[in-house]
């Protein structure tokens, strides 16, 4: 696969088949990934992979801490801004809605919304979910270097016919998976990525949110 058609056929895939991914498979992507570049060689990132019973149970006990006590968890990083502004907070709603709106759901149907929301603590039926986590020793370039490894991660699963889904939503819930996983204390969790084969005609999958064009993040300088 050329590099360009992993980028552009990566996407959100946010409802799984239960097909399993072999051992072999998810050490292969994890190989490739680990090429990713990090500020001198520090290579800050840690994955935990979990999939059958394991996944089961880290799911149950996500999913209780969402259904029954959401406010007693918060993420121990800022992902956004406690204050969102133009153009970003055009761009989330319009990512939000545009889920929404693919599978049906109207903006005040909250409910649904929720049940949507809370697919994240069920990894979307991936049969395999990766949690993502850093020494929070470690400062704010490692962060970077994590970024660039999870996208490395997310393009060589293409390269196996694979897609995944990028999940922050459990970064607030990281008390429950330090429990389930027996996280050391040193490991803060970034976020999960489910990972797995598409369920082809789901309309979420379907779900393509649009870029901005090039003028809109891009100046050229003597070019
Ligand atoms: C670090 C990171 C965290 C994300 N967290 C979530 C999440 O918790 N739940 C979710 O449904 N999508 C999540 N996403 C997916 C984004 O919504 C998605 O990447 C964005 O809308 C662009 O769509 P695309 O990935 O299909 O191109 C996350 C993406 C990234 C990179």
């Amino acid at each position: 696969m050329h590099v360009d058609d992993a980028i552009l056929s990566r996407r959100s895939v946010r409802r799984f088949l239960p097909t399993p991914v072999p051992r072999e498979t998810l050490e292969r992507l994890l190989q490739v990934a680990s090429q990713a570049p990090s500020g001198s060689n520090i290579q800050p990132w840690q994955v935990h992979v979990v999939s059958g019973a394991p996944l089961a149970a880290l799911s149950q006990a996500l999913l209780g801490a969402f259904d029954h006590e959401p406010e007693q968890h918060q993420a121990e990083y800022v992902y956004y801004p406690r204050e969102w502004f133009e153009p970003y907070i055009g761009r989330r709603r319009r990512c939000g809605y545009g889920l929404y709106e693919t599978l049906g759901i109207h903006r005040e149907e909250r409910d649904k919304r929720l049940a949507q929301a809370r697919r994240n603590y069920a990894f979307f039926d991936a049969p395999v979910a990766m949690i993502l986590t850093l020494d929070r020793r470690l400062d704010t370039g490692s962060y970077m270097d994590c970024g660039m490894f999870l996208q490395s991660l997310m393009l060589a699963a293409r390269g196996q016919g694979l897609h995944s889904c990028a999940q922050a939503a459990i970064a607030p819930y990281h008390r429950v998976i330090r429990q389930q996983l027996s996280l050391n204390d040193n490991e803060l969790v970034l976020c999960a990525l489910a990972l797995g084969h598409a369920v082809p005609d789901a309309p979420e999958n379907g779900f393509v949110p649009k870029r901005e064009g090039l003028e809109s993040f891009t100046r050229f300088y003597g070019c």
